[in-house]
């Protein structure tokens, strides 16, 4: 069975209540009736209320960038997935690579996480990458099958089944470089491989694999036609409704 490809939006840290209200008032009629991908938009904490508002009854779901595993506590300034879950998001980011780079998140951390995203039925979209650094030194495989193996540490082949992966390497994004189709689909093949060691081969051909880094209108369809990839994880781009619509509507 083909996968349904997910374009997901990372707003990062932009974007007001009001100013999310705006992109939906314009980008939902953009997208109406579109419904050969699957369309997220991950913004802010404090935008999640307004998205979702705004997003009710549409083919657009939303997610948070991020969450914490406790189910509750004295945990100053984190948000818990059944928090998210009664605010009404669908889809949670994990492991973003500027968590792991400016918020000490670890392999160990991203573990944890996805397990708390998975008992709490949400869908989530775990980042891997290596850094230009690695790259140069040959060290990619390593990199992505380290981060891989370590996130679905103790997961098994059933309940990984929402368990979504975005490979964005680090040097292609907010840069304007993006990793060739070709380059891309080589790592989410060895992604792929590491998800059939840990759940299956027929979990692992299920799984969708999304690309980030870098992801703009022009270069939308390229990586899309690729076979390996199953969508797009887009910062920068989505910011902007025309845009980020053109991106979900690659190649029409
Ligand atoms: P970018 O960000 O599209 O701005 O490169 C992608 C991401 O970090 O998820």
């Amino acid at each position: 069975m083909p996968r349904k490809k997910l374009i997901a939006a990372n707003w990062k840290m932009y974007k007001t209540p009001e100013q999310a209200t705006a992109f939906f008032r314009d980008f939902l009629p953009l997208v109406a009736g579109h419904s050969r991908d699957e369309i997220a938009v991950c913004p802010p904490f404090v935008d999640i209320a307004a998205a979702v508002t705004a997003a009710k009854g549409s083919n657009v779901g939303i997610g948070a960038q991020d969450m914490f595993w406790e189910k509750e506590g004295a945990f100053t300034g984190q948000i818990s997935t059944a928090m998210l879950r009664a605010a009404g998001c669908t889809h949670v980011i994990i492991g973003h690579s500027e968590r792991r780079q400016f918020f000490g998140e670890t392999d160990d951390t991203v573990n944890k996480k996805l397990k708390a995203a998975l008992a709490a039925g949400l869908t989530p979209i775990v980042c891997v990458g290596e850094l230009l650094q690695e790259r140069e030194a040959g060290l990619t495989e390593d990199v992505l099958r380290r981060q891989t193996v370590n996130a679905f540490r103790g997961i098994g082949a059933v309940e990984s089944a929402p368990i979504t992966v975005a490979y964005e390497p680090v040097w292609a994004i907010g840069t304007g470089r993006t990793a060739t189709p070709q380059m891309a689909a080589e790592a989410h093949r060895l992604i792929r491989a590491e998800a059939a060691k840990a759940f299956g081969e027929p979990a692992a051909q299920a799984l969708r694999i999304l690309y980030g880094g870098s992801v703009k209108p022009d270069n939308a369809t390229a990586l899309m036609s690729e076979l390996e990839i199953d969508g797009a994880l887009v910062g920068g781009a989505s910011l902007d409704p025309k845009s980020f619509t053109s991106i979900v509507k690659w190649g029409m």
